[in-house]
């Protein structure tokens, strides 16, 4: 049966409503980290009590000091959650959610909006704490990690509509890795989801990963995953009027301008990302499955253009952590031609040309968007 749907993460002020916001049928206890643990087998996502005893009080149903925002009443500053903040939450909580075939997620609270020293209630009333964007205007790396997935999810249309082909722990020579293999029944584009089996732990993890690909079966060597990290590693993906066969980087957005723009990032601090391209690319060694391209990427940003159409920028880890694509629509969702792309450093609100110029608009840590 296919399930038609449209992966959209909200990332405006989403108020939570009582019910759970979202389920997940995993496994019995999905995200075990060091201070909690956090069942969310079919269930409503509930508190955690170490949360509680700690007097954070959550905004929601889950963990939101790690997912959205939460505060510490019993500290002077209200920011007393934040030494429990776990960056690497936000990107393994999202991923497994477009593993388990979640469609649609709330995040209370992703902007600190205020209300200027009031108090309300208990608290002083700021939803900045530990949210992802803070009341000041500062971008914390819990923002920078989750705006992938929203970028990511937006523009990959072939995500729209997937079936789960399988899971489990059988699609890496590691067994201790879990997958999620989603495919696209109309045009075979495959997403597979990996994340340790043992999500607390740290450890990290080097396997080959066994894709399913329109040129056959294809095994990646030397996939990693620092510990707590997952990975969406895609087939047969197409971004604009180009299609690559698969590419071990993970893809933060792409962009169909006068080219093809393709923006694969590193997820992990460094490592070898590989990327197999259809026959029309240029260069590189000719195996039996078209052209493949190794790039070793360093710190930095690489542009690689092929002869045809694709632009490729690769992006590091920290570099893709600033990397926006502001809409020129106000409509969403944003076509492929509708965004621009934009390294920070500051956080990047708006973008648009205007005439000859690209016109930016941003804040920085100092002035509240
Ligand atoms: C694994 O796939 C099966 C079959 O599609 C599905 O019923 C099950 O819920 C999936 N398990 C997880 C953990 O997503
Ligand atoms: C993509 O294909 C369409 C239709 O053939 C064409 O009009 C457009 O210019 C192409 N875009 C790129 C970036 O090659």
């Amino acid at each position: 049966m296919v399930a038609s749907i449209i992966s959209t993460l909200f990332f405006a002020l989403v108020t939570w409503s009582g019910a759970a916001s979202g389920t997940d049928n995993r496994k019995t206890t999905d995200v075990t980290w060091d201070k909690y643990s956090l069942s969310i087998i079919g269930k409503p996502l509930l508190c955690c009590l170490a949360r509680i005893t700690r007097k954070c009080v959550l905004s929601g149903p889950t963990d939101y000091n790690n997912v959205g925002g939460a505060v510490d009443i019993d500290a002077v500053f209200y920011d007393g959650c934040e030494s429990s903040l776990s960056i690497e939450f936000a990107a393994v909580y999202s991923k497994n959610d477009i593993g388990s075939h979640i469609t649609m997620l709330g995040i209370y609270m992703t902007f600190g909006g205020t209300n200027w020293g009031h108090v309300a209630a208990l608290v002083c009333a700021s939803y900045g704490y530990t949210t992802m964007l803070r009341e000041t205007g500062e971008a914390r790396d819990k923002m920078k990690q989750t705006k992938f997935i929203g970028l990511f999810a937006c523009i990959s249309t072939d995500l729209f509509k997937t079936e789960m082909e399988g899971n489990g722990t059988s699609y890496t020579g590691n067994n201790k890795i879990f997958t999620w293999v989603l495919r696209n029944p109309d045009t075979d584009a495959g997403f597979y989801a990996m994340a340790p089996e043992d999500t607390s732990t740290r450890a990290t993890a080097k396997f080959a990963l066994n894709l399913k690909t329109s040129y056959g079966q294809i095994s990646i060597p030397d996939v990693q995953l620092d510990g707590r990290q997952s990975k969406i590693i895609l087939t047969d993906y197409q971004f604009g009027n180009s299609t690559f066969l698969y590419s071990s980087a993970e893809v933060a957005s792409y962009a169909n301008l006068d080219v093809d723009v393709l923006v694969p990032c590193l997820t992990e601090e460094s490592s070898p990302s590989r990327t197999l391209g259809s026959s029309d690319l240029t260069i590189s060694s000719s195996g039996k499955n078209g052209l493949s391209y190794l790039c070793t990427q360093g710190e930095c940003i690489a542009a690689v253009k092929f002869s045809s159409s694709p632009l490729i920028y690769l992006l590091d880890k920290h570099t893709a952590w600033n990397f926006f694509a502001p809409p020129t629509t106000s409509n969403p969702p944003v076509a492929p031609n509708e965004h621009i792309s934009v390294i920070g450093p500051c956080l990047v609100r708006n973008a648009y040309v205007q005439g000859d110029s690209v016109e930016i608009v941003g804040g920085d840590q100092n002035h509240a968007p």
